[in-house]
């Protein structure tokens, strides 16, 4: 019997030679084209969050300093997002154009900060979704090998697998089609980008980065929504609105997101498709979505507008969330409802976590920031760290404990590896400037400045 081989991901040129059409359409389209390194922007001045912005080349000025501008993170369907690189440590730019509004404002999350901040931290997460074949240093927060990713934007692989097999012998390794799948493998495919919930927690020993078209989803994360369902529009909240509609749960697992979009072409099939399942309805002439899927404002994209895709009756007012959280597509046992109740900051969280069976590091963690006693706190972070050798909050918190304990060595130490996960964790970089000899202090603090321009060392306070 031949050894089956595991196939690997190639990039979505290799595919063009034989699906030259597909190739083509689909590289035109949003998906295609969510990520990439940025090309010379038109020059602009602006504010945004009550700080004054310049924008030239490549360049980001504010007052008192400047940065790179880098990446970009978004097509321009509804908006652009940008991101730094310093000695390959990625993080994102307060400000983002968007594009309906033809205007740079704050990025989301960045509306009420009171001054230039440009060392939030680029996970992995957020370029598995809109790049492909990303390449995390392993044991760091947001650092990257140069470039960060080997594909702007989804890849052809990420809907149908990995695809070595299949370009030396088509008809002997067939690649995944996500239409030919059972409807929960399937639906993964679009869900693994376009679900998050309120909270995702990876399985105990599962990384959701390994996920590959045609997996299980469910396998390798737990999802969770409100009871009550959202109301609003969250920005990636399709599937979960879909789930809710009349016709989905009438009609089951024939209507999927396929059934109204076209991946290659993002050709909207809607019409056709109201029309094949309600033959016979009223105003058959008229665009159905008009008044049925209306468009309104996200409420964590910033000026953002999407479609309501839980096909209302008649056009619902947004209703506040509320509810305890509840598994979507899966059930969940107490270590996930506790993991994702901690990710959300409510206090639900803790009786889950002390029952979370395993007790592996992720619980540890949550219950070691929640612990008021120092001693067992000491020993929590201590057994994260030995099954999490990087885990930069652990390494944080345990060198400010030592610190408190008077075992300054040991807390340094802490502190500098906290520093190669991501080397803007100001909290590690201003303790660490505390208990060093003066010369080096100075030493750490301009170190930090190239890390992060825009900071600015507080005046030095009398000891
Ligand atoms: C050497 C030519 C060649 C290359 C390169 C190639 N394909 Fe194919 N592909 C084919 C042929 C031929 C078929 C039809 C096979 C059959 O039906 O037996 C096919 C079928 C498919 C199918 C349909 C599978 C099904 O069962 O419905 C998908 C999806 C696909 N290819 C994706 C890709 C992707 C993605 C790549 C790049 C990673 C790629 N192909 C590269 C020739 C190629
Ligand atoms: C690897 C992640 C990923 C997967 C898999 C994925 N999407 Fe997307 N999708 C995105 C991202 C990111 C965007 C936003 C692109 C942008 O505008 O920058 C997007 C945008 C879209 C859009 C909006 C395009 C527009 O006109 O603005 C549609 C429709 C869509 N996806 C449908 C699908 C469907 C259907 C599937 C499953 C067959 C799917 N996606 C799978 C990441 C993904
Ligand atoms: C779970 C997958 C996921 C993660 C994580 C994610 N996004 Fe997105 N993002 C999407 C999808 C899907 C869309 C398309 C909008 C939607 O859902 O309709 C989108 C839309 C966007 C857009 C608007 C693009 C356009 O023009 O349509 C920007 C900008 C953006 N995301 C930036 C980011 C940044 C920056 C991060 C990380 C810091 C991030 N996103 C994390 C999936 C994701
Ligand atoms: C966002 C997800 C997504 C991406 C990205 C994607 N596809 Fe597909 N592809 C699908 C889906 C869904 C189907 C099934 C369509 C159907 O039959 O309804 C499909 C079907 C196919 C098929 C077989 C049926 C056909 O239409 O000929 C081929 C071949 C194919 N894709 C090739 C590619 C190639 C090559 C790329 C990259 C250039 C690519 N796909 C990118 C989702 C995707
Ligand atoms: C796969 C089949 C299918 C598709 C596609 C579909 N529906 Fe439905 N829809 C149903 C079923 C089944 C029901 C429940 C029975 C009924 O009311 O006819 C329903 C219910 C509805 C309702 C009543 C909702 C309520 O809360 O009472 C509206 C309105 C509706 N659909 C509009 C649409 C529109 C508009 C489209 C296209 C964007 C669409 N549907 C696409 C199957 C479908
Ligand atoms: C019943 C039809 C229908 C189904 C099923 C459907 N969509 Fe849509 N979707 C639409 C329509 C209509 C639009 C708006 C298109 C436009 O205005 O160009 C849209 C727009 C989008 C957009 C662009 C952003 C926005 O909200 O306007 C994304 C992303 C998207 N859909 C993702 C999905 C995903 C993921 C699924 C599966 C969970 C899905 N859709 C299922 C009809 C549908
Ligand atoms: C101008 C706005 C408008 C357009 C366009 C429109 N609808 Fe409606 N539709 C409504 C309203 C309003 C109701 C609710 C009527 C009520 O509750 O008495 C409704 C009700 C429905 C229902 C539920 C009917 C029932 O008896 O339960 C369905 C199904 C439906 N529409 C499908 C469609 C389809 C399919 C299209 C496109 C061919 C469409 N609608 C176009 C406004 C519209």
């Amino acid at each position: 019997m031949p050894l089956s081989v595991a196939a690997m991901v190639i990039g979505s040129q290799l595919c063009r030679p034989c699906h030259l059409e597909i190739y083509d359409s689909y590289a035109r389209t949003p998906m295609a084209q969510s990520s990439g390194r940025v090309a010379p922007l038109a020059a602009a001045s602006f504010s945004a969050a009550g700080q004054r912005y310049r924008v030239a080349g490549n360049t980001l000025f504010f007052d008192g300093g400047q940065s790179t501008i880098d990446y970009f993170i978004g097509s321009n369907a509804a908006g652009r997002s940008f991101l730094r690189a310093y000695d390959g440590y990625l993080f994102e730019l307060p400000v983002t154009w968007y594009a309906q509004k033809r205007a740079w404002d704050a990025s989301p999350g960045y509306e009420k900060e009171s001054q230039v901040r440009l060392t939030r931290a680029v996970e992995p997460s957020c370029l598995q979704c809109h790049a492909s074949r990303v390449r995390p240093v392993l044991g760091t927060q947001n650092r990257y090998g140069t470039p960060p990713f080997l594909e702007n934007g989804v890849a052809c692989e990420r809907c149908h697998g990995p695809g070595s097999e299949h370009v030396k012998d088509p008809a002997v390794a067939r690649m995944v089609n996500p239409a030919r799948l059972g409807p929960e493998r399937r639906d993964g495919v679009c869900s693994q980008c376009h679900l998050s919930g309120e909270a995702r927690i990876e399985r105990t020993g599962r990384r959701f980065a390994e996920y590959q078209a045609g997996d299980r989803l469910a396998d390798y994360a737990t999802y969770f929504v409100r009871q009550l369902g959202r109301r609003d529009l969250k920005v990636t909240s399709h599937v979960e609105k879909l789930a809710a509609s009349a016709c989905k749960l009438a009609s089951g697992d024939k209507l999927w997101c396929g059934t109204c979009h076209d991946p290659h072409t993002n050709e909207d099939k809607s019409q056709a498709a109201c029309l094949s399942c309600h033959a016979g309805a009223h105003r058959p002439e008229e665009r159905c979505v008009t008044c049925h899927m209306p468009k309104a404002r996200t409420s964590d994209g910033n000026h953002g507008v999407m479609t309501d895709h839980s096909i209302p009756r008649t056009p619902r007012a947004p209703a506040p969330p509320s509810g305890g959280l509840t598994a979507f597509g899966s059930t969940a046992d107490d270590r996930a409802i506790g993991l994702a109740y901690a990710e959300l900051q409510d206090a639900r969280a803790l009786p889950y976590l002390r029952r979370a069976v395993p007790q592996d590091w992720p619980v540890r963690l949550r219950l070691a920031v929640q612990e008021p006693d120092p001693a067992r706190a000491t020993q929590l972070y201590e057994s994260v760290l030995r099954d999490n050798p990087h885990e930069p909050a652990a390494l944080v918190n345990l060198g400010a404990l030592y610190a408190q304990q008077g075992r300054l060595t040991e807390a340094a130490a802490l502190w500098e590896r906290a520093l190669v996960t991501n080397a803007a964790l100001e909290e590690a970089v201003l303790n660490l400037a505390r208990v060093r000899a003066p010369a080096e202090t100075r030493l750490i603090l301009e170190r930090y400045r190239q890390v992060n321009p825009a900071f600015r060392p507080a005046p030095a306070k009398p000891r």
